[in-house]
């Protein structure tokens, strides 16, 4: 059978939803489970953007040995240059260079006509080539352009060294047999294919990315673009967890298998929704909250006879957890690290004594503690690894009558102690401002707060509460996430996560100015 690329950009342009921004650390963790999942590519960044993307994306290439990482470069000498200088010592190092090829773009955004792009594109490839043998050409907007001219680009970029040409559905604009076709096509009409993977890279606009990368797999596609939870630019790429089920799940009709270990998916889905604070919905196939959920009378009666009545994939292949957990107050350390290991998580010391301090702590106040909360506890510790300033205390008074008053203690980045106190209109208002006297004493904060929901982690009252909310600041989102059985000082976590994005991003927009 044959087999199909898996290349994952959960790192690349599922990092550029909006409101999804990772820290290193954060991006470092998704990597390492990108790995364990078995993906053949990590597109890891686009090194050229700033320090902080360089950073990640050089300690992605240091750490995560086995698979493909990929630097993503405009066709353009600085970033072909950032991306080979990120990638230099993975293993196997790939640079992907990108330009577009619909009139479109051509005539609106570059302001260059076919032979000067064509041009430009061979000497990103001639240049990427000198640094690495793997190197891959997108021509963006390919399902818009001119299909004799995809091909004359792609011929081209081929001839000066690229081993992977994509063919990009960038604006989710493509039908399945329209793309299936533009594969075929090239397939016909590019002299030199022979010598190069083709790979697709579908947008979800239409809500078509996942059938349309499919029906280029049947074209003759070997590598499939994708992200985990569907994410990416506007309504996202192709989902990987769609993609490889069909693939498993309809082997009959496919006949393709991939790498992917299908028992890690529902893991690192939860990571990458935990980390990048952007739910997964509940209808969402193979890893909503409702995917194995069956409601109605005669479904439920049928799962009990046979499962198979109503259920064409098994949650286990994908990884879905057992909810009640065997730990509980008395569990020693030995035996959480166990189970987190099962869940897939290897945690360095620091964190799992951290992570599991907080256990002990949940499991005294929560008499069955299960796997869900075990996911929000790790998640919670991961999340303030970076951060430049940490909550130490927070203390709220509210009541009616009475005024909601708040005191927090923060430590700075460089351990310097903060704290204040404030009034507001509501307990969380007043953490809000209080948090927003002492960090900025230091350092302007000004935001708005776009989004703030409250969901219980499990059913019972002293359930874990998480919060998630979301600030605006010169045009840019930026997500928090917290975690605690107190929903007041899960909010005040989730607005220190939030402020630490916004501040790391405010930071690295200043060394770059700083830098040019
Ligand atoms: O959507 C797109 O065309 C891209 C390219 C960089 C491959 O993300
Ligand atoms: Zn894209």
């Amino acid at each position: 059978m044959d087999k199909v690329i898996i290349f994952d950009t959960t790192l690349r342009d599922g990092e550029q939803t909006p409101g999804a921004t990772l820290n290193v650390q954060e991006k470092l963790e998704i990597a390492w489970q990108l790995d364990r999942l078995g993906v053949d590519v990590i597109e890891a960044g686009t090194p050229v953007n700033s320090a902080i993307e360089m950073e990640a994306v050089s300690l992605i290439a240091r750490e995560v040995r086995r698979p493909i990482i990929c630097g993503l470069a405009r066709a353009l000498p600085q970033d072909v240059e950032a991306a080979a200088k990120a990638v230099e010592m993975a293993t196997h190092p790939r640079i992907h260079t990108f330009l577009s090829s619909s009139d479109i773009h051509l005539m609106h955004q570059l302001k260059k006509d076919r032979e000067q792009v064509l041009m430009m594109a061979v000497e990103a490839v001639k240049r990427a080539k000198t640094y690495v043998d793997d190197v891959e050409f997108s021509p963006m907007d390919a399902s818009r352009s001119e299909p004799a001219y995809v091909y004359q680009l792609i011929k081209a970029c081929i001839e000066a060294g690229a081993t992977t040409v994509n063919i990009p559905d960038t604006v989710g604009y493509s039908t399945p047999e329209e793309f299936g076709e533009l594969i075929r096509g090239v397939f016909q009409n590019v002299p030199n294919i022979d010598k190069a993977v083709v790979s697709v890279h579908c947008h979800d606009d239409l809500g078509l990315a996942v059938a349309n990368s499919l029906a280029a797999i049947r074209a003759g596609a070997r590598q499939v673009e994708c992200t985990i939870n569907g994410l990416g630019e506007r309504a996202g790429n192709a989902s990987l967890e769609e993609i490889v089920m069909a693939l498993r799940t309809r082997q009959d009709f496919f006949n393709f298998i991939t790498n992917i270990d299908t028992t890690q998916i529902y893991q690192i889905s939860r990571l990458v929704s935990e980390l990048t604070g952007i739910a997964v919905q509940l209808n969402k196939a193979i890893v909503g909250g409702n995917a194995f959920r069956h409601e109605s009378g005669i479904h439920q009666d049928g799962i009990i006879k046979e499962r198979a009545t109503y259920e064409i994939m098994n949650p286990r292949d994908i990884g879905v957890p057992g909810t009640i957990l065997s730990l509980g107050k008395l569990s020693g350390r030995h035996a959480f690290r166990e189970h987190l290991l099962e869940m897939g998580y290897t945690l360095s010391d620091e964190a799992l004594s951290r992570s599991f301090t907080a256990f002990q702590e949940l499991a005294t106040k929560k008499k069955a503690v299960d796997d869900r909360d075990i996911e929000a506890l790790v998640a919670e510790e991961m999340r303030h690894v970076s951060d430049l300033y940490k909550l130490d205390h927070v203390q709220v008074s509210s009541g009616d009558p009475g005024v909601p008053t708040a005191s927090v203690r923060l430590t700075g980045p460089q351990g310097e102690p903060l704290a204040d106190a404030a009034l507001g209109n509501g307990p969380v208002d007043a953490v809000y401002n209080a948090i927003n006297r002492a960090i900025g004493q230091v350092v302007d904060v000004s935001n708005k707060l776009v989004e703030f929901s409250v969901k219980s982690i499990t059913e019972t009252t002293e359930a874990l509460g998480e919060v998630t909310i979301r600030i605006e600041s010169e045009g840019s989102i930026y997500t928090g996430r917290g975690a605690h059985t107190d929903i007041i000082v899960a909010s005040a976590r989730a607005y220190v996560n939030a402020l630490n994005r916004l501040l790391t991003a405010q930071r690295s927009r200043k060394d770059q100015k700083e830098e040019k």
